[in-house]
């Protein structure tokens, strides 16, 4: 949620600054806003909507070598030019802009109010460089700053910087601020692909770190009261990884990788998978956390380690583990599943398993990532940047992931690994122009319906409600998945002539499921078949071959490719669908 780059150094900020902020744009998209230290003045620009037709001479905003950019998702205060990042301080010397949300920010409101300043804003950042230009009255600015920390409650990276300074001071606690190392210049984001056209050095901020940057960084840590010192790591993404390429939209070229995401899963190292499938085997009580897609990823490792490795594991959404984490003891092991790595109720979760002294292992695509470094071990998806909103390639390195652990578990990991490596020849003809065709030909004839629904049984019951939420993020369409036993006890009275309806099948569910989608045939379902056998309840049959456990990263293939196309014929933005924003770092 909201985007944040900044850059000081000898070559142009602005021009770093305004390209750096459409590379975030997946974060926020409501409203957009940079300021540009010009001289001894501040130069300004706010707008509602999104960055990516902006231009440093198309706002006016003129060379400087310090600029800060801000792309909002909406918290406190509607989607105006006023609630626009940045905000400024009173005296007008004083320029922040925030990812987070300042949960106590209406006492300090009260408080800077009586002190005599005004507010032009609704949102809970504009107390933040007020509360700055307050301590100014007695401290300089890096001072002044350590002591506001003391009045702001909640999560927030921010970035800060002074008229009369020319330093940048960058802030995190419960948000992401990682800053990059060139030569002689800085780089501070909220996510790496913003600068990696410049830089592949990264220093990843701990909590409550606040650096102060100018020729050099010095890192002061506000939770020890002392200065630190933050290794630098070397990020192994490549800058055209996070870019287009020749694909219209991120949506598709992410989805088009997933046979080079899958190989790389299944050439990962086997001493990590054994190690953290021994986590597993020792531990007593065994949670999987998550949110959103990589939720469904969890349920579909429930039933995956079920199955293979004859073992249960329990399921929770990330933020219904308060009804849950009573259970945790120091044996417990929570498995906390998260593509970017920051998404808030997911870190809840893993403090949550901390503090009752259980040991934490996170699955996610983003080194150096909170989850990551709050965890106790870590397996990176390594499926490169992932920049669309929707979460595609990463869900299916989650699945292969979850694969070969419980393959790990079952004494059979090489045997995990060669199915995967089949899996992947697969895959390229399962993303092919072919396939993407065939499949914009369903579209069309799906476009108008308010409704569908999806049904599967087994590992494919979550694989059709990962399906459900692509289609429901991007296109619109109210879609609902269900599995399939679940018909006759009151869904079917949904189903009326020409509702659609996509059955997922398997050799191992075929008669079930086949009986399913008969039930909703003789209802006037228009019936969609996926998996490896045409049947005469199909009106439509998109062939997936048999893949056994790996139907499920097969079958989610041509559903994602289904989103995509609906989306298009809708007239829909596939890669930044309305109200969503790729990393969901509040509560
Ligand atoms: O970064 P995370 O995997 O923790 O994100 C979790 C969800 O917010 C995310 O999967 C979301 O549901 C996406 N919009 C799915 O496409």
């Amino acid at each position: 949620m909201c985007g944040i780059i900044s850059y000081i150094g000898p070559r142009d900020a602005t021009e770093i600054v305004v390209s750096g902020l459409k590379k975030l744009e997946y974060r926020g998209y409501d409203s957009f806003g940079f300021v540009v230290k010009n001289n001894s003045d501040f130069k300004i620009a706010k707008k509602v909507g999104r960055v990516s037709e902006a231009t440093a001479d198309g706002l006016g905003l003129p060379k400087s070598n310090i600029a800060v950019g801000h792309t909002r998702w909406a918290t406190h205060g509607g989607v105006t030019e006023a609630n626009a990042h940045p905000h400024v301080s009173n005296n007008g010397k004083i320029v922040v802009v925030h990812n987070g949300i300042i949960e106590n920010f209406q006492d300090q409101k009260k408080f800077l109010e009586l002190q005599g300043f005004k507010f032009y804003s609704q949102t809970d950042t504009e107390i933040i460089p007020n509360t700055i230009e307050y301590h100014m009255r007695k401290y300089d600015f890096v001072e002044a700053c350590k002591r506001s920390l003391k009045h702001l409650d909640g999560q927030y990276a921010l970035v800060i910087i002074h008229k009369d300074e020319n330093k940048i001071i960058a802030i995190r606690k419960e948000a992401p601020l990682v800053i990059g190392v060139g030569e002689g210049e800085f780089f501070v984001a909220s996510d790496v692909p913003a600068f990696l056209d410049y830089t592949k050095k990264v220093i990843f901020l701990n909590e409550m770190d606040m650096a102060v940057i100018d020729t050099a960084i010095t890192i002061f840590n506000a939770k020890k009261d002392t200065y630190v010192e933050r290794n630098i790591t070397n990020i192994d993404w490549d800058a055209e990884q996070a870019k287009k390429g020749n694909f219209e939209h991120f949506f598709m070229k992410e989805v088009s990788e997933q046979a080079s995401t899958l190989e790389g899963v299944a050439n990962i190292d086997n001493g990590l998978i054994r190690e953290v499938a021994d986590e597993i085997r020792n531990a007593e009580g065994i949670f999987f956390v998550a949110c959103g897609t990589a939720s469904y990823a969890c349920m579909h490792g429930v039933y995956i380690f079920a199955k293979i490795a004859k073992m249960h594991i329990n399921f929770c959404l990330a933020h219904e583990f308060p009804n849950f984490n009573h259970f945790l003891t120091p044996k417990s092991l929570v498995i906390a599943l998260s593509q970017s790595g920051e998404t808030a109720d997911t870190l809840i979760a893993m403090r949550a398993a901390k503090a009752a002294g259980a040991k934490v292992i996170s699955i996610t695509n983003a080194m150096g990532s909170t989850a990551m470094r709050e965890s106790d071990k870590t397996i990176l998806t390594r499926a490169g940047p992932e920049i669309c909103v929707l979460s595609t390639k990463a869900y299916t390195s989650q699945l292969a992931i979850l694969t070969l652990l419980a393959y790990e578990l079952a004494g059979k990991l090489e045997e995990g690994k060669e199915k995967l490596k089949d899996v992947v020849r697969y895959i390229y003809y399962l993303t092919s122009e072919n396939t993407r065709k065939f499949i914009q030909e369903i579209a069309k004839n799906l476009r108008y319906t308010p409704h569908m629904y999806l049904i599967g049984r087994g590992l494919q019951y979550p694989t059709a409600l990962e399906a459900t939420l692509k289609i429901k993020e991007v296109s619109y369409i109210h879609a609902e998945g269900f599995a399939g036993g679940e018909l006759k006890h009151g869904v079917i009275a949904l189903i009326e002539h020409g509702t659609p309806c996509i059955v997922f099948t398997s050799t191992e569910t075929e008669t079930e499921i086949i009986s399913n989608a008969m039930e909703l045939k003789a209802r006037g379902g228009y019936i969609i078949g996926v998996g490896p056998n045409n049947n005469p309840a199909f009106d439509v049959w998109i062939k997936v071959r048999e893949s056994e456990e790996a139907n499920s990263i097969c079958q989610i293939i041509p559903m994602q490719i289904l989103a995509y196309q609906l989306a298009i014929l809708r007239g829909c933005d596939p890669d930044k669908p309305r109200n969503l924003a790729k990393s969901v770092t509040v509560k």
